[in-house]
């Protein structure tokens, strides 16, 4: 029984080739070069020479500031490629685990998403995403979407190593308060698709659709960049004291907006397919221990 995984190089395909490496899960992981997702024919001779029992697509294209200025390139990855994925499964009768991200909403709500509110991207980046979404779902009934939010992990650019780096330059730092969301840890999506893959092949659940999975508890950007110092001392990745000071989303203008509000309400997956670990101080810790670890 294997599992078949795209986008194997990125922050959260790393920890699912980890994981499924120390579980003794038999994988096909494959990188961008292995197979490219907006390739339809590669991907339905893939999906049939390998034959899995379930598909992954942690591929995307997920540079939001650039997306607006490339967006036929982001509408190709995050809508075709994973339109692709799903017709391939569909032919094949095989289940699909997509990724999804909050940047489907606009961020106005006054309380966490649920998956049955309207969705309303304020940028590429996101409407890319949610078309993608859509072309899961018009395609294929055994799919799985699961939104997360603000990834961060070992591998790849995120902002703990930004925060990190910056903290290695500078005194003080100037962070963003007034947008809310919860960190998610890679380590932690990887963890939950895995026992996703376990619940699906041991058929224990018909439970298809769209669901919410977010580290807790919600925070702000700032707040988590304090908690990144503090805990980059403590596992002495940082060697100096770093004062953060919070700006508005004013004083720190992007190519793209970002949702005021990214909490997602990740009620519904815990109550089809169990509790999940998502403490993201958990995950920084455990992140920047590894961290330390690969320094010494
Ligand atoms: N990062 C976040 O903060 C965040 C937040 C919410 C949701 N999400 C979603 O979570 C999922 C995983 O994100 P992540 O942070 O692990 O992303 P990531 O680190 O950017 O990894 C994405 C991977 O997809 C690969 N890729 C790009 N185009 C491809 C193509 N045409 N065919 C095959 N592979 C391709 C990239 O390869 P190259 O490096 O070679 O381009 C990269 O290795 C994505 O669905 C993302 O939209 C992420």
């Amino acid at each position: 029984m294997t599992l078949l995984l795209t986008g194997a190089d990125g922050q959260v395909g790393r920890e699912i080739q980890r994981l499924a490496l120390q579980d003794d899960q038999p994988i096909v992981a494959l990188n961008r070069s292995g197979l490219d997702i907006t390739d339809t024919e590669a991907v339905l001779q893939v999906v049939q020479e390998t034959q899995p029992a379930m598909i992954v697509n942690a591929a995307a294209y997920t540079a939001v500031d650039k997306a607006e200025d490339e967006p036929a390139l982001a509408f190709r990855v995050n809508r075709d490629g994973a339109g692709n994925l799903a017709q391939a499964a569909g032919e094949t009768g095989i289940p699909l685990v997509h990724l999804s991200t909050d940047y489907v909403f606009d961020g106005t709500s006054p309380r966490p998403y649920l998956e049955t509110d309207l969705v309303a991207p304020i940028g590429v980046y996101g409407h890319s995403k949610w078309e993608g979404e859509e072309a899961v779902r018009q395609r294929l009934h055994h799919h799985l979407i699961i939104r997360v939010s603000w990834v961060f992990g070992v591998h790849g650019n995120n902002f703990v190593k930004t925060m990190l780096r910056l903290a290695r330059e500078q005194d003080a730092l100037r962070v963003v308060a007034d947008q809310r969301g919860g960190p998610t840890y890679a380590g932690h999506i990887a963890a939950l698709i895995l026992d996703l893959y376990r619940q699906i092949v041991n058929q224990a659940t018909t439970s298809w659709g769209t669901y919410h999975f977010c580290g807790s508890p919600i925070t702000c950007w700032h707040a988590f960049a304090e908690a990144i110092v503090r805990t980059g001392r403590q596992k002495g990745i940082l060697d100096r004291p770093v004062t953060v000071h919070p700006i508005t989303t004013a004083d720190y203008p992007t190519r793209a907006r970002r949702p005021a509000n990214s909490a997602l309400d990740c009620r519904k997956i815990e109550a089809y397919f169990g509790p999940h670990t998502k403490a993201w101080q958990t995950g920084l810790e455990d992140m920047l221990e590894r961290l330390a670890k690969e320094a010494a």
